[in-house]
């Protein structure tokens, strides 16, 4: 994006702690090898990990990873490997990062990525300081940034004693889809939506995060999030905050996030009877889960931004595991017109945007067509703006390339800015500080009935196909 002023010096070292865990292995190797690929991996990577490995181990991992996750790239993995370092150690033990700060050689600037359970955030910053590691450096940290609105200020005051706020990049990668760019794209590039983007039009908005697994080897991590820390905080709380706000001044990182901020405050702290929470049979089996866990992985929230714009307008909100299929999409369903022209039966669909966000890529337009014949009767169509297949396949950047590539560069424009962060925690914070009973669900559904009460009076819930 544009706009704003001139960027820092690049990075010239990536150190990643968590380098054995699943994100590294899903999503960083892969944007690693992408940007060998690319030409722009012109910097160590140095792996951090307590697992007793040895530096062929993690080449293997990485070389695992990158052939699962897109597919194995000969001379780009090359790079890639000849830039891989590894230090073993415990994230509490200074003498760690000691031998980080010997494999960092000469570099000046190097961004710490901290791909690690939000636990042991604390420690590892603390060390970093100790060790005059911190000094001209970046810190990228996971999502969730924090565990609840008091620990994520915590968290904020302790990086802010080591990092300044412009070396502070708080990732939530789907910023960086541009399914989610487009949302903000479309919604200000026509002129058409804009009178009809608010109460008076709108009837409400849907939208589903649904995945077909489980929580694959993350038992561990997942026991400490559990749904709503893991992405309706951060991922879906971003998505609902692009749907809903005004339009920024500019695509200047401050203005978006002032906008994103501004209207993530007008959203009513959530209520229990604003949330059904859901766990997978079989969750309690997963390696690393509590026999009697009541982590929940699925959530269905239901949110009012009382603002002008959307005043009374419920924002349906719904994520789990272990669902009936992968698949990200919101639908604005618009209002139907009064039927005192055709007097038809009420259309089963009215008129809609939906937006696809993953796997594949959409932008629809929902409308009704007369059918051929006599009668005065008519049909669903529906119009495909965008129809693309998933991000990072084609030579186009996945969300973790860019975002990479955006923090080495000290580009802070996809990243969460901690007031956006605050008032999302804000939002959901009432409900993770009073633990709600998880209604058990059959893998392969929905997820559980009772979040059908959300949805009745509105026609139901727009399954994505
Ligand atoms: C991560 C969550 O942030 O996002 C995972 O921790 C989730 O639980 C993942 O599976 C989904 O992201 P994507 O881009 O692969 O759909």
């Amino acid at each position: 994006m544009t706009g704003g002023p001139s960027l820092p010096l690049a990075s010239d070292a990536l150190v990643l702690f968590g380098v054995t865990g699943d994100l590294a292995y899903k999503k960083i190797f892969p944007a690693l090898q992408a940007m060998a690929k690319r030409g722009t991996l012109g910097f160590p990577v140095v792996g951090v990990a307590r697992s007793g490995w040895v530096r062929d181990q993690l080449v293997e991992r990485a070389r695992a990873s990158v052939t699962e996750y897109g597919g194995l790239d000969p001379s780009a993995f090359a790079i890639l490997e000849s830039q891989l370092r590894y230090v073993e150690g415990d994230y509490h033990d200074p003498d760690t990062f000691r031998r980080i700060r010997v494999e960092l050689q000469h570099a000046q600037r190097p961004t710490f990525y901290l791909a690690i359970p939000p636990s042991v955030f604390p420690a590892i910053v603390q060390r970093l300081a100790d060790c005059g590691c911190s000094k001209g450096a970046r810190v990228v940290v996971e999502k969730p940034f924090g565990r609840s609105l008091e620990s994520a200020r915590a968290l904020n005051q302790l990086l802010l004693r080591t990092f300044p706020e412009e070396s502070i990049f708080r990732i939530d990668h789907y910023l960086g889809k541009e399914a989610v760019q487009n949302i903000l794209y479309f919604r200000f590039a026509n002129a058409f939506l804009d009178p009809i983007w608010n109460r008076r039009y709108v009837e409400n908005v849907q939208m589903t995060m649904a995945e077909d697994f489980g929580v694959v080897g993350r038992g561990k991590l997942y026991e400490e999030t559990g749904v709503i820390r893991d992405v309706i905080q951060n991922h879906l709380l971003q998505v609902v905050s692009y749907l809903a706000m005004e339009a920024p001044s500019s695509t200047y990182a401050e203005a978006i996030h002032d906008e994103q901020a501004k209207v993530l405050r007008t959203i009513r702290p959530l209520t229990t009877e604003n949330l059904v929470s859901g766990q997978y049979r079989g969750y309690r089996d997963e390696p690393d889960v509590a026999p009697d866990s009541q982590v929940p992985t699925y959530a269905a929230i239901r949110l009012y931004v009382d603002s002008w714009r959307w005043e009374g307008v419920p924002f349906i909100v719904r994520a789990g595991k272990r669902l009936k299929m992968t698949c990200t999409e919101v639908r604005v369903e618009f209002k139907t017109p009064p039927p005192v022209v055709f007097h038809e039966p009420a259309p089963p669909e009215g008129n809609y945007v939906r937006f696809r966000l993953s796997p594949q890529v959409a932008i629809a337009l929902g409308a009704r067509v007369k059918s051929p014949g006599e009668a005065m009767v008519g049909e669903p169509i529906e119009l495909k703006l965008v129809d693309g297949p998933e991000q990072g396949t084609g030579g186009q950047m996945d969300a973790y390339e860019r975002l990479l590539g955006d923090a080495m560069a000290g580009d802070a424009t996809l990243f969460a800015r901690q007031d956006v962060v605050e008032a999302a925690w804000a939002i959901v914070d009432p409900l993770i500080r009073t633990p709600q009973p998880v209604h058990a669900y059959e893998p392969g559904s929905w997820g559980p009935g009772d979040a059908d009460r959300f949805v009745s009076g509105i026609g139901g819930w727009n399954a994505p196909e």
